[in-house]
């Protein structure tokens, strides 16, 4: 039997997970949901096995549905995952989870305690490029893993209520964690709010491993460059992941820090 999903929220990326969800091998999209019917009307003719809906509540009654699909704005998340988990169903949300750490905790808990499938949409660990990352680190080619940094920056959507951290963020924080495979010892972050009172758009943050790794991100919808990059810097060898590379996105330097000679005194 297919697992029978619905998916909730269409707007902007929303329909990249139906389509994918509706082409893969096991799945059947069995619900397209959107409060915003003009928006249900935009893929009515791509999903014609498919009922479409504006309440959530029908995919949450329907006991044929295993899991739902959550692509709605970030304060809604919580709410509608809590509520998909009470109906007994899996729940795959987009990122992030939550706008709150208690919020999230009590979701994994109550995900736990109804024995459901709770995942979030961290893609970028998915990524064959990621991956690469991760085979070298573990695989020790880069030596000691010293620090590492990433850059996502652009002249991008201007979220009106979620700020740069919390909208890609996730996706830096999820490659780091993976990375390094340790939990933060130490988190900070810093941001200013220039376009709207309150939702930074620029955020830098550090976050430090128990084994002296250390992690730095540099967040912003506000900035001339178009940056999707990972750096890890190793005492053999430095990686660079860039997404904005459409043939080599990973490069390896073959360069690691440079001995001191005798002879420089
Ligand atoms: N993984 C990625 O790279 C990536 C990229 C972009 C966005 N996202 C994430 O996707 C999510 C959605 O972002 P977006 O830009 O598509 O948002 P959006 O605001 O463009 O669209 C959200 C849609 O949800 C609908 N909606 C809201 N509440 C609803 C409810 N209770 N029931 C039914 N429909 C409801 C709205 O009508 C709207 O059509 C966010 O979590 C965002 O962070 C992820």
């Amino acid at each position: 039997m297919p697992i029978s999903i619905g998916v909730v929220g269409m707007n902007y990326w929303g329909p990249n997970l139906a389509r994918n969800f509706d082409r893969m091998q096991g799945c059947r999209l069995a619900w397209v949901c959107d409060r915003d019917e003009a928006v249900l009307d935009r893929h009515r003719s791509s999903y014609p096995n498919s009922t479409f809906t504006p309440r959530y509540e029908d995919l949450l009654e329907d006991e044929t549905l295993d899991a739902v699909v959550i692509a709605t704005p970030v304060p809604t998340h919580a709410a509608l995952t809590r509520m998909a988990l009470d109906a007994g169903k899996d729940a795959f949300v987009e990122k992030p989870l939550a706008l709150t750490g208690a919020d999230a905790h009590q979701l994994a808990e109550l995900a736990d305690a109804r024995g459901r499938v709770l995942m979030v949409d961290h893609l970028l660990v998915y990524h064959p490029a990621v991956q690469k990352l991760k085979d070298l680190v573990d695989a020790g080619e880069l030596g000691r893993v010293f620090y590492l940094y990433g850059n996502r920056q652009n002249l991008g959507i201007v979220r009106p209520d979620e700020n740069a951290l919390w909208s890609l963020g996730p996706h830096d924080i999820s490659v780091m964690l993976w990375l390094v495979g340790e939990r933060p010892s130490e988190v900070s972050a810093s941001g200013e709010s220039y376009l709207q009172p309150g939702v930074e758009d620029v955020v830098f943050g550090r976050i430090k491993f128990p084994s002296g790794v250390i992690g730095h991100l540099h967040l912003s919808w506000l900035d001339p460059h178009k940056m999707r990059k990972m750096t890890v810097i190793g005492s053999e060898r430095m990686v660079v992941f860039d997404d904005m590379e459409t043939e080599r996105k990973v490069t390896i330097y073959d360069k690691g820090p440079i001995p001191r000679t005798g002879a420089l005194g």
